[in-house]
């Protein structure tokens, strides 16, 4: 799987967001190391707080099916899904993928015409509070 078809699943995931609130349409596609792609899309809710984004309905699709190693994640969103800027993963979703993935997860944050910038989840989430801590 290369980062552009990561992308491209990304954006097909996008056309099911159910953002009814926002208009703000978010679509992801998470690659684990044995190669599955694990698609998810924002779900809001019209209580606000059980909205939950698109990263994080694809972490939770792929832990409950067994996976839970991981090595790259595409993100891609946009106001009623024309993609004008990068949508970088909130602060909740950054501690989310931090339970699951180790310093050099890559995250492409995608852009306009498809471009996309490749940042390290170690770059997203400095100095976080990590799962090894609390096995020390
Ligand atoms: N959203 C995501 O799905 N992922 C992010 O990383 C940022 C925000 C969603 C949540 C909400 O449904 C909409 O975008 C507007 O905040």
């Amino acid at each position: 799987m290369t980062d552009k078809e990561l992308v491209l699943k990304a954006i097909e995931a996008m056309k099911n967001s159910y953002s009814p609130y926002s208009d703000f349409k978010v679509g992801a596609a998470l690659l684990s190391e044995s190669g599955k792609v694990f698609t998810g899309c924002n779900i809001e809710n019209v209580a606000f707080g059980p909205s939950i984004c698109a990263e994080r309905v694809a972490f939770f699709k792929a832990i409950s099916d067994g996976e839970n190693c991981f090595s790259k994640i595409a993100v891609i969103g946009g106001k009623a899904g024309v993609i004008s800027s990068a949508t970088p993963p909130c602060g909740v979703c950054r501690q989310v993928m931090r339970e699951f993935c180790s310093d050099d997860f890559e995250i492409l944050i995608v852009k306009e015409n498809n471009e996309y910038d490749k940042v390290f989840l170690k770059d997203l989430l400095p100095y976080s509070f990590k799962p090894e801590i609390l096995s020390k």
